[in-house]
C-alpha cells in the first residue's frame, strides 16, 4: 500500500454521522481537479444526534470505513478532515472594530490595511465571553466595513482608519470535540481539523452565486437536521435541529407496530414526503412481528405518517431561517441535502413549507466514483475533501500527528483558521 505522505495531493475526509460513517480519499490533480480514489461506508452504531455515545463502537465503525476506503484507493489514510455536528454546536453573529495602525508601537494611521490589521479585527470579533466548557470552532467572516464603506469582502490593501469585521462564530462543547478526536486517533488517524458538518456540505452542493445571492442549505441526516444560511457570500446563520429522518422511521414503526428495520424499508420503498394527487394508491401488507397478525396499509396511509413529521422538521428549519434576518432575501431559496431528503416528492413538501424555490442538492465539484457518490447522503463527506483542498492550498498539509491544525481554540490554530475562512 502506498504511504499517504509519499502521495502528493491526497486528501482524506471522515463523516461520522448518526447512521453511517463515511471515509473518503481523493487526489487533487495538476489542474486542481478533485478525483475520488476510495470510499468506505459502515453503519454507525456509537453516535446519537451527532454525539459520541459509545467510544468503542465509534472506533470500530471508523476503522471499518477507513479500511474499506484505503483498500479501494490503495492509499493509506493518516490526517483527516472530520465533520462535527450535534446539539453541542451553537452559533452567533458578532462584530469587532479596530483603528488601523502602523509600526511596532501600532501608531494609529490612515493607511493600507495589512494582514496584521485583519487578524487584529478578527481577534476582536472573536472576543466573546464563552462558558468554560465551550470553544470556538469557526470564525466565518461575513463582511468588513472600512470607515463609512460597508459590504467589503476582502479589506487587504484598502486604505482606511477604522476597520470593522462582522463574523459568524460557531462554538462547540470542548468535550464533544475531544471525544470525536480521540475516536479518530484511536483508529490510528489524526485530525487535520474539525469542520461543522453543514459547512462541509455547503462546499459540496452550493455554487458561489447561490452563496452570493442568498440560499439556505438544509442537510437532513438520520439524527440531526443541519441548517446553514448564506447571503452576500458569507454565512449568516447556522443551526442544528436534533431530529432527522430517523424520527420519521420511528413514527412509522410505532404507528404500524413493526420493527424499525421494516419501517425503514417501507419508508424508502413506498413513502412520499407529499403524496401526489395523481398517483394510484396501492395496498401494502406488513408482516406481523413475533406471531402477530399481518397488517395492511396503503401508500397514502404510510405517507400520512411521514408528512406531518417531516413538516414539523421543515417548519423548525423555517424558524431558523427567519432568525437569520435575511430570510426574505434568499434568491435561490432552499437546497435540500443529506440522506433524509431522499424521500419521494420532498421538493414539493419543502416548497409548501417554505413558500420558496426548492431543489435537492447533489455533491458537485468532484469526479470519480460518480455512480456511488452521486447522492445527497455524501454531501458532507464530499465537502470535507473540498474544504481540505482549500485548506491545503493555503497552508499545506499539517502532516504530523498532534499538529497545530488539529486543535481548535488555541491562538495559533485560530489565526490560521481566520485566514482559511477568509480567503
Ligand atoms: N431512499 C431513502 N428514502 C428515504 N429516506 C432515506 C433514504 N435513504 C436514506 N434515508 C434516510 O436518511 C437518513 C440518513 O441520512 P444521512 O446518511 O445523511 O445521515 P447521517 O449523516 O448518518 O446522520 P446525521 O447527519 O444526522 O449525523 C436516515 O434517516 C434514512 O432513513
Ligand atoms: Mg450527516
Amino acid at each position: 500500500m502506498t504511504n499517504h505522505e509519499l502521495q502528493s495531493g491526497i486528501i482524506s475526509g471522515l463523516d461520522v454521522g448518526t447512521t453511517k460513517v463515511c471515509a473518503v480519499i481523493a487526489q487533487v490533480d495538476d489542474e486542481g481537479r478533485m478525483n475520488l480514489l476510495g470510499m468506505g461506508r459502515t453503519a454507525a452504531t456509537g453516535i446519537r444526534k451527532g454525539m459520541v455515545v459509545s467510544v468503542k463502537e465509534t472506533i470500530a465503525s471508523i476503522e471499518a470505513a477507513v479500511s474499506e476506503a484505503e483498500n479501494q484507493a490503495d492509499v493509506k489514510m493518516d490526517g483527516v478532515y472530520v465533520a462535527l455536528s450535534g446539539e453541542q454546536v451553537r452559533s452567533m453573529n458578532n462584530a469587532g472594530v479596530i483603528t488601523v495602525s502602523r509600526g511596532e508601537s501600532r501608531v494609529p494611521s490612515t493607511s493600507e490595511i495589512d494582514e496584521d490589521d485583519i487578524l487584529r479585527v478578527l481577534e476582536q470579533a472573536k472576543a466573546i465571553t464563552l462558558p468554560t466548557e465551550r470553544e470556538i470552532l469557526h470564525v466565518l467572516p461575513q463582511e468588513f466595513k472600512i470607515d463609512q464603506h460597508d459590504g467589503i469582502k476582502d479589506p487587504l490593501g484598502h486604505v482606511g482608519h477604522r476597520l470593522e469585521a462582522r463574523v459568524h462564530l460557531v462554538t462547540v462543547v470542548s468535550s464533544a470535540a475531544q471525544n470525536i478526536t480521540r475516536c479518530v486517533e484511536a483508529a490510528g488517524l489524526w485530525v487535520e481539523t474539525l469542520i461543522l458538518a453543514p459547512l462541509a456540505s455547503a462546499y459540496a452542493v452550493l455554487e458561489e452565486t447561490e452563496k452570493e445571492q442568498g440560499v439556505v442549505l438544509i442537510d437532513m441526516g438520520g439524527g440531526t437536521t443541519d441548517i446553514i444560511v448564506y447571503y452576500n457570500g458569507g454565512v449568516r446563520h447556522t443551526s442544528v435541529i436534533p431530529f432527522g429522518g430517523n424520527r420519521v422511521t420511528n413514527d412509522i414503526a410505532q404507528i404500524l407496530h413493526t420493527t424499525y428495520q421494516k419501517a425503514e424499508e417501507l419508508k424508502r420503498e413506498h413513502g412520499y414526503a407529499k403524496f401526489p394527487a395523481t398517483i394510484e394508491d396501492n395496498e401494502i401488507t406488513i408482516e406481523g412481528i413475533a406471531g402477530r397478525q399481518p397488517q395492511t396499509t396503503t401508500k397514502r396511509g404510510l405517507s400520512s405518517i411521514i408528512e406531518p413529521r417531516l413538516e414539523e422538521i421543515l417548519a423548525l428549519c423555517r424558524n431558523e431561517v427567519r432568525k437569520s434576518e435575511v430570510g426574505d432575501k434568499l434568491t435561490f431559496g432552499v437546497v435540500l441535502t443529506g440522506g433524509g431528503v431522499l424521500l419521494k416528492d420532498i421538493e414539493e413538501k419543502a416548497g409548501e413549507v417554505f413558500n420558496a424555490d426548492t431543489k435537492v442538492g447533489y455533491p458537485l465539484h468532484i469526479q470519480g466514483l460518480e455512480d456511488v457518490m452521486h447522492s445527497p447522503e455524501y454531501a458532507t463527506a464530499t465537502g470535507l475533501l473540498l474544504y481540505g483542498r482549500e485548506h491545503q492550498e493555503k497552508y499545506g498539509a499539517v502532516r504530523r500527528p498532534g499538529g497545530i491544525g488539529r486543535f481548535i481554540g488555541d491562538l495559533s490554530g485560530g489565526v490560521k483558521d481566520f485566514f482559511r475562512e477568509l480567503f
